[in-house]
């Protein structure tokens, strides 16, 4: 069944093929990329995801992505195309603006959202795009204290982002004590650089925002807060950590994290008034026509219809009570794995988390995070090693990243997490002491890691 659509493609070769040769040498080639998918799903089955940006979509997800939807053009926005035909993409991305409404919480008199952006990355740049001018200031958590490229980044050599290229950014820093987000010196510097726009999100980061605080900050200086809540937004759909909205601006996210969709971005941005001066004079939002304009003619061009079909079911199934029960397992299998790990002697960034992800600080075990990194990808456990390590953190040179919504998708719970912890625990001894056996030691742990990881069903397309 499923082949039938590579079949389809095809089937002109394959008659020529058959035609002139019965070599079966001459067949493969035909079938070069859904071997190589195999392959990947393969992998994927049989590997321990431990990648915290990453989760398994479902197949229903799956197939609107692969529908023919991905075969209309339509630049503009509902009721205003710019091409025919687009009765039902326009219900489409009516539809999917109304699901991420309702999805986290919002009344469609305070909030508009643009579900276009292809990803997170364009759905930041349109949001600067729109409410910074050209060279204008943002503030946003530096990347190697977990912050993510799009919040401004540069090193001292380089400005490595485009968003640090036009625009200037001055980054704000996690305390090197204590790990935790420095909101007193982000609250002095804000005063010094005097910032259009900042941006209270993470990439690698297990704590729970003060969005009060940085509301605070942004209101002492004019600015205004960008909500990106790429990692946690099935976390906030959920209601098991605190919600940005009541004291933002503007939220973007991925959907593809803990969301669980395909992969795009969304731009929430509000509307009505946005502040009373002392005499009783309102002053209006007009972020909805500026994020518009920013993403389409601003910076994109059609809009992914079938990645907006795949982000409209995620976003129902975000709304079941079976995502809600999801989410909570995240965390509790987070926080399984963190104490597994501590038991086992590691030492975690902050202690512990509030939400899907840990930070490993390995400093303390006489290894570095690449080589453990690598020998747990030879063990095909997946973890990230955070960029801290490319771009030199006094804090986490040794830093790794371990994510739970992933595994937790496969039906991991707890106690499966400790198991877990045993492999990761296991390929880091291996590191600790290169011993001549072990090309051996490797094999012996990847067949345990595949053998365990093999018994979990994994969601999506059966084949595919
Ligand atoms: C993942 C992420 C993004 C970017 O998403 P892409 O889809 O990879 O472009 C943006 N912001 C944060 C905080 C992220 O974690
Ligand atoms: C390292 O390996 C050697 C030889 O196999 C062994 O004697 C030693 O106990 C190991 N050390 C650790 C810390 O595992």
């Amino acid at each position: 069944m499923v082949l039938m659509g590579f079949v389809d493609t095809v089937d002109l070769f394959i008659f020529n093929i058959f035609l002139s040769s019965i070599y079966i040498g001459t067949w493969l080639p035909v079938f070069q990329v859904f071997s190589i998918i195999k392959k990947e799903k393969h992998r994927q089955t049989y590997g321990l995801e431990l990648i915290a940006s990453e989760n398994f979509a479902s197949r229903a997800v799956l197939e609107a992505l692969g529908s023919c939807m991905n075969n209309k053009y339509s630049e503009g926005y509902p009721g205003q195309r710019y091409y025919g035909g687009t009765e039902h993409v326009d219900e489409l991305e009516r539809l999917c603006q109304q699901r991420a409404l309702e999805a986290f919480g919002l009344n469609s008199e305070k909030w508009g959202v643009n579900v276009q952006p292809y990803s997170g990355s364009p759905a930041n740049f349109a949001v600067y795009t729109a409410v910074v001018e050209p060279h204008g200031r943002i503030m946003g958590l530096d990347l190697p204290d977990g912050g993510h490229l799009t919040h401004g980044f540069m090193t001292e050599k380089k400005k490595i982002s485009a968003t640090s290229m036009f625009f200037e950014s001055m980054p704000y820093k996690v305390n090197p004590e204590t790990g935790y987000i420095d909101y007193d010196r982000l609250q002095e510097n804000a005063k010094l650089f005097h910032p259009k726009l900042i941006i209270a999100g993470t990439s690698c980061y297990s704590r729970n925002i003060d969005y009060t605080r940085m509301k605070q900050i942004a209101n002492e200086n004019g600015a205004y807060l960008l909500a990106d809540m790429a990692h946690i937004s099935g976390l906030i759909a959920a209601g098991v950590v605190p919600s940005p909205f009541e004291h933002c601006d503007i939220v973007s996210t991925t959907t593809h994290k803990t969301l669980r969709g395909c992969r795009a971005g969304l731009i929430f941005y509000r509307k009505g008034v946005r502040s009373i001066d002392s005499k009783g004079k309102e002053t209006m939002y007009n972020l909805e026509s500026l994020i518009n304009q920013a993403v389409f003619p601003g910076l994109q061009g059609g809009p992914h219809n079938h990645a907006i079909a795949g982000v409209a079911v995620a976003l129902k199934q975000a709304m079941t009570p079976e995502f809600k029960a999801y989410q909570k397992q995240v965390l509790a299998n987070c926080k399984a794995l963190s104490n597994a790990l501590i038991d086992h002697g590691y030492k975690i960034v902050t202690g512990g988390s509030d939400n899907h992800l840990i930070l490993l600080d390995l400093r303390t075990k006489g290894t570095d995070g690449g080589r453990a990194e690598k020998i747990w990808r030879l063990v095909q456990l997946l973890v990230t090693r955070t960029l801290a390590q490319v771009y030199k953190s006094a804090l986490r040179p040794s830093g790794l990243r371990f994510g739970s919504p992933a595994l937790t998708s496969r039906g991991l719970v707890e106690e499966d997490f400790k198991k877990v912890a045993e492999f990761i625990h296991k390929g880091k001894l291996i590191c600790a002491n290169l011993s001549q056996k072990f090309q051996e030691q490797v094999a012996g742990i990847r067949a345990e890691v595949e053998a365990f990881a093999g018994q979990f069903p994994m969601p999506g397309l059966p084949e595919l």
